[in-house]
């Protein structure tokens, strides 16, 4: 990770404050967050000492986002471990909370898998055990992050051999939920870098406005072109032509290809199949689960209604002891219907872009060896 930082600041890039990080300070290791509830306003890390801290930074989106989410799962099991907690309770809390993005169970389990593995020799080398997975698990990100970045550059010169690239994005999908530069987000930053870039359109993303706060922050940060527009103005903006390719992430793919993503992508699929636009989705491996059969079997997300009948910085919306604060803009006591993702039938997506290299069609067979590739990788 070190190299990359390096690497933007030969660029003449901003500084970035690392998404996360492992701490060992006098009073014992910590996971050190840079708390993306308080973004674009204030770059302010947060200090977990313990798996419960974590738990609440996860819930609250203080740390979101599906590979950094499974990042943090095993840098909380290694936590737990460093600290002589209980680390098969951790490890629960940890994979149940939040229920949508595979990732975050994965990362659990990567590292629990080596603490217990470890077990026999004692607890210190079982918690060294966790530590190395989790620190693996990171650095496998980044390089999935860049590879993924050359897969989708490349897959976009051969869908739009003119260049200039009109990109529509959802959500948020770079460094800050990434051991490197991301997934959809670093594909739209190696256009730009390429001189492909004409235009990031940057979906705001309600209800938390991941759009507005982080991607137009990272896009700014970057040097993008990139232009903020409210989720349902993206219509016109197809009707009007000014869309080439939708980039987005995901939090689920299952075994047919169904996409889990942040509400609202599923709409964006629905305009671009209508308006012959490609929808590409890029995701690592990690966010494939073979054990999910289909779209119907992912578990989506609800959160609570204030996020949507509240108007405010996510941290005062997820203040503590749950949803409070903010500017009310509907009646008291109205009710609000506030899934955190939806998903995308495979034959809406155009390709799925991953580590591996892009499959294109989406089909459970190609979904398969894209896993078999990866292991390869
Ligand atoms: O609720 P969030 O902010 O964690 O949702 C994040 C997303 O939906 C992202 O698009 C997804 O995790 C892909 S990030 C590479």
């Amino acid at each position: 990770m070190a190299d990359q930082y390096a690497q933007n600041q030969a660029r003449g890039e901003p500084r970035r404050i690392p998404s996360l990080r492992w701490e060992e300070s006098p009073e014992g290791p910590i996971v050190v967050l840079l708390d993306q509830t308080r973004l674009p306003a204030d770059e302010v890390e947060l200090s977990c000492t313990d798996v419960p801290a974590l738990v609440q930074a996860i819930k609250t989106l203080a740390v979101r986002g599906a590979p950094l989410l499974g990042i943090a799962g095993a840098y909380g099991v290694a936590l737990a471990a460093a600290r002589g907690q209980d680390v098969e309770e951790a490890a629960s809390l940890l994979g149940r909370s939040r229920p949508t993005a595979v990732n975050l169970a994965y990362g659990v389990r990567r590292a629990l898998d080596a603490y217990r593995t470890a077990a026999g020799k004692g607890s210190a080398p079982a918690a060294q055990a966790a530590l190395a997975a989790a620190r693996e698990l990171h650095q496998q990100d980044a390089d999935a992050s860049a590879r993924m970045a050359g897969h989708g550059l490349a897959l976009l010169d051969e869908l739009l051999p003119e260049g200039n690239h009109r990109i529509l994005t959802h959500c948020n999908t770079g460094a800050l939920v990434s051991g490197g530069e991301g997934t959809a987000f670093a594909v739209a930053l190696a256009a730009h870098r390429a001189g492909r870039l004409r235009r990031l359109w940057v979906d705001e993303t309600r209800p938390l406005l991941q759009g507005a706060r982080l991607t137009a922050y990272e896009a700014a940060r970057g040097g993008l072109a990139y232009t903020l527009l409210t989720d349902n103005a993206a219509g016109s903006l197809f009707a009007a032509g000014e869309v080439d390719a939708v980039l987005i992430g995901a939090d689920r793919i299952a075994a047919d290809g169904s996409v889990a993503n942040k509400v609202g992508s599923y709409p964006l699929a629905v305009l671009a199949k209508y308006h012959h636009v490609p929808f590409i989705v890029v995701a690592p491996t990690t966010t494939i689960d073979l054990d999910t059969a289909d779209g119907a079997m992912i578990e989506v997300e609800q959160r609570s209604g204030h996020e949507v009948t509240y108007v405010a910085a996510p941290h005062l919306l997820t203040a503590e002891g749950g949803a409070s604060g903010g500017v009310p803009v509907a009646p008291l006591g109205t009710p609000a219907y506030n899934p955190a993702f939806d998903v995308t039938p495979p034959e809406l997506v155009t390709a799925i872009v991953t580590e591996a290299g892009a499959l294109s069609p989406v089909t459970g067979g190609g979904i398969a060896e894209l896993c078999v590739r990866s292991r390869q990788v």
